[in-house]
């Protein structure tokens, strides 16, 4: 089944045709995605786009990226964050979102600190399209689909592989889309970190939960090490000691020379390097993690131009 929803708000519910169809678009942005200054032929459909990214956290990979897409597409679009909407003068996400429909925006991509906001914008803004730019420990499905385009690229297909996400895997969005975009398409993941820092498996299709790194590197064909999203604890979850995380969790330079050689090794950004990931690996040339930022701006593409196509969602009687 080919992408035909109007909204991206999570992988969870897609099928292997839906993310396939995405991923196929997101390949035939590959040129234009790593091009400075490549600009798209505009197409009717894009040309009656007009984006606004409500940005409600920090971000450096998915703003931009979103930003550079939407130029390369020729599409309208402004950017604006917390401390430029008049969200901080009491205004609700919805009434912002209304205040925006009624200049014509058509394509909201969201990122939010709480789980489901994206998902209310698109229930309170019938004709609009929304994107989910990550909403709080809930989803991140383009950092999913780039993730997803990332393998693909190097393995043609997913089916029978296993990923091993290792971290803080309770408080991440990246880590919740990869594993329903990796199942859909016939992957396994095998989730590593601290006990109170995942999550239990039911909920993650496809996902064993295992507390031993060294043991789950084994044979991995790739592993996703993923930052302490601090900010994301609630009160009494506590964070880990640097060293012995590193020590015990850590891509380590010893821990990467241990893997098969053809093991695929990312990283969603924004790195703490000598943390989650030795600094000398990341300048190593040994992971994707700059693949992975290039795969963003195909796969934001693919997304907007799939969208400017499919028929928005319906307004609501009176
Ligand atoms: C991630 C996020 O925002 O969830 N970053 C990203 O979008 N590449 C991961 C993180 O914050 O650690």
């Amino acid at each position: 089944m080919r992408f035909r929803r109007p909204h991206l708000l999570g992988l969870a519910g897609l099928d292997a045709g839906e993310i396939g169809d995405l991923l196929d678009r997101a390949e035939s942005s590959w040129e234009a995605a790593g091009t400075a200054g490549w600009r798209a032929k505009r197409t009717p459909a894009i040309a009656r786009l007009s984006v606004v990214n409500l940005i409600l956290e920090p971000s450096t990979r998915t703003r931009c990226s979103f930003e550079i897409a939407e130029e390369r597409l020729g599409a309208e679009h402004l950017s604006v964050g917390n401390e430029g909407l008049s969200l901080i003068k009491g205004e609700t996400l919805s009434d912002t979102g209304r205040t925006l429909q009624a200049m014509g925006v058509n394509v909201f991509v969201v990122r939010h600190p709480e789980v489901g906001a994206p998902a209310r914008l698109a229930d309170e803004l019938p004709g609009a399209h929304v994107v989910n730019a990550g909403d709080g420990t809930g989803e991140h499905p383009t950092q999913g689909l780039l993730d997803l385009l990332v393998m693909r690229r190097r393995w043609g297909e997913l089916e029978g592989r296993r990923i091993v996400i290792v971290g803080d895997v309770l408080h991440s969005r990246v880590a919740r889309s990869a594993v329903h975009g990796f199942h859909a398409l016939g992957g396994s993941a095998t989730l590593c970190g601290p006990r109170h820092l995942l999550p239990e498996a039911v909920g993650w299709p496809g996902a064993t939960v295992v507390e031993d790194l060294d043991g789950a590197l084994e044979d991995a064909d790739a592993v996703m090490t993923l930052r302490i999203q601090r900010e994301r604890f609630v009160a009494g979850e506590a964070v880990p000691d640097r060293a012995a995380y590193r020590q015990k969790f850590g891509l380590t330079r010893e821990r990467v020379e241990r893997l098969r050689e053809d093991t695929l090794v990312l990283h969603p950004g924004p790195f703490n390097r000598d943390v989650e990931i030795d600094g000398e690996v990341i300048d190593s040339g040994r992971t994707e993690v700059w693949t992975q930022v290039r795969a963003g701006v195909a796969v934001r593409m693919a997304v907007l131009s799939v969208l400017a196509e499919a028929d928005p969602a319906p307004e609501k009687g009176p």
